[in-house]
């Protein structure tokens, strides 16, 4: 680990005009969400001292979702996007007094990984104490990329834009991600020499790496994966860096000991837990706020969010799960039945079409098919709380509030007002009228076998 202090700036004033929305680009979820939060969240691992998030003119949303995730941040606005130099420069003041390393990142560019963060700062501090380390990669198309100039001894000379490079500069497949880590002590001192006599009129920072050797201090790179360095400017490059972003879920999943059957057709959220020997079937998906312990069997088709799951509780097929489902050791919940902010003891079954809101249900309590907890009466919402080993039976309507005694059992059909004690029965259908031999007689006044 690097032993000088580290700070951040994140550029992020771009106007993500390409996503054609009304949400500021950073904003744009990936694995749940907002990509700034990816990146400050990987960032957070390497422990900076400070951080800056430079924001153009009217991005309060950016400030907000930041804060409220509880990131410690200091915003700086650029006012007028004159290019990643000047961005920068804006956060000069913000860092007057600070000694030690900066890291320049982008916003929209959140799948740099805390390692290699952690390999760039070691090379700061390493081999010949260079002023700068750029993070760089070889794409499979360098295209617009800036690219990085070597010096004969393998150092790195300067950048060249793409829009300023040379045929022979463009041949050259070693590129700039953007993000580097440079000396506190030389930052502002480089910056301030940046001038916008190129190609798009802006003040680039790469152009510190040139006015850095003219100062006679050297200057190195590191190399990461392409995936690492993605930058979002649309909607498609959103979803390539969501599914960058899954198969590092996914194969997270498979080494701490979750089976997948088919891992492509799993969706996870940055902040899923899953325990060991949890199995689980193709086409899931697990929004935020999710923890499964281990020996789960989730089967095929289900949709989870914001609920907690204990050892062996069998989900599935076609379940869902909202938030505040909090479902127990032995747990079984089966197809198409819906449970949110209820809680399902050890043991309790819930196996086919039924929706469980708002409730508490005791250990081994069976509910059974179409049992429906009716937890909104258009005003409020109330709860029902079901006993251990009721036995709830088919298509009975809980109208809650409304509790229902341990070991009680309500009828199939029944539509349960009034709380029922224990161990009673509770019926409210009407009783069964049988006319013998009539489905006979109507068959043979209507002509019909
Ligand atoms: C930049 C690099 C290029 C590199 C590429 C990698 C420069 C001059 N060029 O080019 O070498 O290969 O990234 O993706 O640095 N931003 C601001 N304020 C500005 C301008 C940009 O905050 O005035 C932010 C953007 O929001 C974005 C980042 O800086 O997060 C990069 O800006 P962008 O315009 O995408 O730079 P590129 O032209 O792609
Ligand atoms: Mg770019």
């Amino acid at each position: 680990m690097s032993n000088s202090k580290t700070a951040a700036i994140v550029l992020a004033a771009g106007l993500g005009t390409r996503m054609k929305s009304n949400l500021p680009k950073v904003l744009h979820p990936i694995a749940g969400r907002a990509m700034i939060l990816q990146l400050l969240d990987s960032l957070s691992a390497i422990n900076p001292e400070k951080t800056i998030l430079v924001v153009g003119p009217d991005m309060e949303p950016v400030s907000d979702a930041v804060s409220a995730a509880g990131f410690d941040v200091e915003i700086v606005v650029q006012q007028e996007r004159l290019g990643t130099g000047h961005a920068v420069q804006q956060a000069e003041s913000a860092l007057s007094g600070f000694d030690g390393d900066i890291l320049v990142l982008y916003g929209d560019s959140p799948l740099i990984t805390s390692d290699t963060m952690e390999k760039m700062l070691n090379a700061r501090s390493g081999g010949d104490d260079p002023a700068v380390v750029v993070l760089g990669f070889r794409p499979f198309d360098p295209g617009e990329y800036g690219r990085l100039v070597l010096n004969a001894s393998g150092g790195l000379e300067a950048i060249v834009e793409a829009k300023d490079a040379s045929e022979d500069e463009l041949a050259n497949d070693l590129c700039n991600s953007g993000f580097m880590a440079i000396e506190s002590k030389v930052l502002f001192e480089l910056t301030a020499k940046l001038s916008n006599d190129n190609a798009k009129g802006e003040f680039y920072l790469t152009d510190i790496v040139g006015h850095a050797g003219e100062a006679g201090r050297g200057c190195t790179f590191v190399e990461c994966d392409e995936e690492e360095t993605i930058g979002i400017n649309s909607r498609a490059e959103l979803a390539v860096a969501e599914t960058i972003l899954q198969d590092r879920l996914r194969e997270a999943a498979m080494e701490n000991g979750a089976t997948l059957t088919d891992p492509s057709s799993v969706y996870f959220s940055y902040d899923t837990q899953i325990g060991q020997d949890v199995t689980i079937g193709p086409n899931v998906f697990f929004g935020p706020g999710v923890e499964i312990c281990n020996g789960v069997e989730i089967r095929a088709f289900c949709h989870i969010e914001g609920a907690f799951v204990e050892d062996n509780a069998i989900i599935g097929p076609f379940a869902r799960l909202r938030p505040g489902a909090d479902i127990g050791k032995d747990v079984h919940i089966g197809n198409f039945v819906e449970i949110k902010n209820a809680t399902m003891a050890a043991g309790a079954k819930a196996n086919h079409l039924s929706y469980i809101g708002d409730s508490k249900v005791g250990e081994r309590a069976n509910i059974g098919a179409g049992t429906i907890t009716c937890n909104y009466d258009g005003y409020v919402k109330s709860m029902t709380e079901i006993g251990a080993g009721a036995f709830i039976g088919s298509n009975t309507a809980l109208v809650a509030p409304v509790k229902v005694g341990a070991g009680a059992i309500t009828g199939a059909g029944s539509v349960i007002t009034e709380n029922v004690d224990a161990d009673a029965l509770a019926l409210t259908r009407s009783e069964q009228k049988t006319v013998d031999g009539y489905a006979a007689k109507l068959r043979a006044k209507k002509g019909k076998k």
